[in-house]
């Protein structure tokens, strides 16, 4: 009988599969579903730290009277996350802890290192296994240096990370100088995961009304390849747990982050796209795969293709860019 088991930020798992942060693990009903379906974790949807910044006073108001999140919610939405404040936020993650086995991880995003960070510990009042850190930053002032972004980044992680006792996970994005190098700051200043990655939603341009418009597509597995890559290069190089986020569909490419060297694959836009239960049939995949190559167990295969065992990981990226571009298809004519 093959084994799914996985350990993710010193957590035990059922299975690699992940819900990541989305609109579905934002109700009870939904996360309910996700662990149905077979969800070795769930990431709740971020509290944002604009929201928490407006209500922060006022739910320590509330919560100081001695009211559990669950009361501090009475009037607040059922859906948690996307600008529906604190207390319902807090009452989710209460509510998923009582009626769910797997772990339940919360998730924050923001930018800079002020009040909302101490929101952290009532996520972990509440109940909130682990915290998942996205620090969502577009970086556009020509004055700000490279390492002044990374700083900011730094110097946010290591706020969070003061304020609670569980296990911190960072998301971010793959536009960075050196991201070896800051995988490596992340973790000093205090990150036990790394989540590869964030994904940017670029606004499109409507060429009538000269508008920006807002567009937020799905995902596709073309988009797993550069998650694949960073995996591959930080696998076991700092001893920090890797989550693959991005481009996560099918049960091949749980398998290649797997072989990558991922400890979780995270999926949003495959259980936006095909619902929840997309999950029993990438189980299934999953352990049909193993089970023709013989692996019991997933810490067989983990990390096979990383690049650990590669010397000069730099050199080996430029050696496969020039084939690549060596072998592409030549036109018709
Ligand atoms: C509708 C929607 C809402 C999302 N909300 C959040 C969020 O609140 N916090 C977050 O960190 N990521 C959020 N994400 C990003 C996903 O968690 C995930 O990282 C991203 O979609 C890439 O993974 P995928 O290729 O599996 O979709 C959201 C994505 C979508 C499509």
């Amino acid at each position: 009988m093959v084994d799914l088991r996985t350990r993710y930020l010193g957590l035990n798992l059922r299975s690699p599969l992940v819900a990541s942060s989305s609109p579905l693990t934002g109700t009870l009903e939904g996360l309910v579903r996700l662990e149905a379906a077979g969800a070795g974790a769930v990431v709740l949807p971020s509290l944002f730290e604009e929201d928490l910044a407006e209500e922060t006073r006022q739910v320590d108001a509330l919560l100081a009277t001695g009211a559990t999140g669950a009361e501090a919610r009475a009037s607040h939405p059922d859906q948690a996350g996307y600008g529906a404040g604190p207390a319902a936020y807090l009452s989710l993650v209460e509510q998923a802890k009582q009626a769910l086995s797997i772990p339940v991880i919360a998730s924050l995003n923001g930018v800079s290192r002020s009040g909302w960070v101490r929101y952290a510990a009532r996520l972990e009042q509440a109940g909130a296994d682990a915290i998942e850190l996205n620090i969502y930053y577009v970086s556009s002032r020509p004055g700000s240096s490279a390492s002044e972004v990374e700083w900011h980044y730094l110097d946010v992680v290591r706020a969070v990370r003061q304020a609670i006792g569980i296990p911190l996970a960072v998301k971010l994005s793959p536009y960075f100088s050196s991201l070896a190098n800051l995988a490596g700051q992340l973790v000093e200043a205090g990150a036990g995961g790394l989540v590869l990655f964030n994904r940017f939603y670029q606004p499109d341009l409507d060429i009538e009304t000269m508008e920006v418009l807002p567009a937020l597509e799905l995902s596709s597995s073309v988009e797993l390849r550069l998650p694949l890559r960073w995996i591959a290069i930080l696998h076991r190089r700092f001893g920090v747990s890797l989550a693959a986020s991005t481009g996560v569909h099918t049960a091949e490419d749980v398998v290649k982050v797997l072989l990558a060297g991922a400890d979780v694959a995270m999926m949003t836009s495959a259980l936006l796209r095909n619902g929840p239960d997309h999950l029993r049939s990438l189980e299934v995949r999953l352990r049909d795969w193993m089970d023709g190559h013989r692996y019991e167990m997933v810490d067989q295969f983990r990390g096979r293709t990383s690049q650990r065992a590669v010397a000069d990981p730099a050199a080996f990226e430029r050696a496969n860019y020039i084939q690549t571009l060596a072998s592409r298809p030549m036109p018709n004519r």
